[in-house]
């Protein structure tokens, strides 16, 4: 019998790849729960998503969540998957957790929880759960290979080889790479034979033809409340939020979450006067005015809208007074359903999440385990995409909570 202590191998019960906010989370549930951890991950700092997240604030859950309907809040393939996890680690959970470890914070719009200083709060929290639970953290390290070897898992790392009973990966999504994102999860899936749902850009600016988005462009830095929505019919689905024209075109917490369900090739309709009845309010004013019907529609729409707008059509650009009612239906109706197709979006470099995924239908909705024995996915690299708002993170805290407990 070779002797164990001259073994090249470090041993762990379980070996969580990735310390982002999921990653992390498992680790030190996992350690509390006294397993032996390793935590690695190839970046030199930790939870770098974290810290740039919610501008800088972390946006680390939102109250409105409800679990019992997460199609509400949430994307997937199958939607109901996330159902059991956000059920069984809910927002007041890590709201006691972050109570506990006295990080002020405060809600902002529809139910959203941010930090009152600092996202370096909640990294310096899950750093201090790891540190609770004996977690073993190695980084920079890289994992070069996986192999499964009957009772668990051998690894070859830039730190030397390790053996554990488990392998969680919370490599997280694609989206911003300069911050190192990889597909490392995807293909650990496929090394082993699992499905991944195409993974697609999300929570992500739009763009337009340069010709076509001429006469918007000046109108970069603009905001305003809009009603946008995408999809046919029963597929439809719309927000109620801000819209910012941008250089390029659309962003804004509006266009963010619309991109989610947005498909290439199809329309976005957006109403830029939303509650309000513009056909009667611009006859009313024809009755009643003689100024411009750009100095009018100021009124409803910001006034470089407004002037931007009228540009579009010679029957626009006269006193309200003297325009056809023609062509006062239809800048109304022009206004309240703009609707257009975006060329693209701008990808990796901005999407804030990853739609798509390790499919699913490989993975235990009770404990993130996949179809191959102790190997789990938790977080992003999971599909399971969250609204804006801090529906992501509360799923890498609820996934890698359920992953963690089952452990
Ligand atoms: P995360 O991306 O956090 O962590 C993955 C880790 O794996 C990283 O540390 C990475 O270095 C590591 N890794 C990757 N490949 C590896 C490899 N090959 N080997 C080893 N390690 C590897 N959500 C929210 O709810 N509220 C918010 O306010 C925001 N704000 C926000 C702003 C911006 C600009 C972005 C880009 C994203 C957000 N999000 C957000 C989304 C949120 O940050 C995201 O959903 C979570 O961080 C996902 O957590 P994970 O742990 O799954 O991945």
């Amino acid at each position: 019998m070779p002797d164990a202590s001259s073994s090249p191998f470090s041993t762990f019960d379980a070996v969580v790849i990735g310390a982002g906010a999921a990653g992390l989370f498992c680790a030190g549930i996992a350690g509390q729960r006294g397993l032996r951890v390793l935590l690695l991950d190839h970046g030199e700092k930790v939870a770098e998503k974290v810290r740039i997240s919610g501008g800088g604030r972390c946006n680390f859950t939102n109250r409105e969540l409800d679990p019992r309907a997460p199609h509400k809040h949430f994307l997937s393939d199958n939607p109901h998957f996330c159902r059991s996890a956000l059920a069984r680690h809910t927002p007041a959970d890590f709201i006691g957790l972050v109570q506990k470890h006295r990080i002020p914070f405060h809600e902002k719009h529809k139910g959203q929880l941010f930090g009152d200083h600092s996202s370096d709060d909640f990294i310096r929290m899950l750093l201090a759960e790891c540190a609770a639970g004996g977690v073993t953290h190695w980084q920079p390290c890289t994992v070069g290979g996986i192999a499964a070897n009957g009772a668990g898992y051998e690894l070859q790392t830039s730190r030397g080889p390790v053996r554990a009973g488990s392998v969680v990966v919370a490599t997280g999504g694609l989206s911003i790479p300069k911050i190192g994102a990889t597909d490392f999860g995807y293909r650990v899936a496929q090394q082993f034979g699992l499905r991944v749902v195409p993974p697609r850009p999300a929570l992500v600016p739009l763009t337009f033809d340069g010709e076509a988005w001429a006469p918007f462009a000046q109108l970069a830095g603009l905001s305003l409340p809009v009603r946008i929505a995408t999809g046919e019919k029963k597929e439809r689905v719309a927000f109620d939020e801000d819209l910012l024209f941008t250089h390029r075109g659309l962003s804004g917490p509006a266009v963010l979450q619309i991109s989610s369900y947005w498909r290439e090739g199809t329309p976005i309709r957006i109403d830029l006067a939303p509650g309000i009845d513009l056909a009667a309010e611009l006859m009313q004013a024809k009755a009643r005015s003689r100024r411009l019907l750009a100095n009018e529609l100021a009124q409803w729409v910001p006034a470089r809208l407004a002037e931007a707008w009228v540009q579009q059509d010679a029957a626009w650009q006269r006193p309200v007074n003297e325009a056809g009612d023609k062509a006062l239906q239809q800048l109304a109706q022009r206004l309240s359903n703009w609707e257009l197709v975006p060329t693209g979006s701008e990808g990796w470099r901005k999407a804030e999440v990853t739609a798509g995924g390790v499919d699913t239908r490989e993975l235990s909705s009770q404990t993130m385990e996949s179809r191959q024995p102790g190997l789990y996915f938790v977080g992003e690299v999971v599909d399971v995409t969250g609204w804006l708002g801090g529906y992501n993170f509360q799923w890498a805290w609820a996934s890698a909570h359920a992953c963690a407990q089952a452990l």
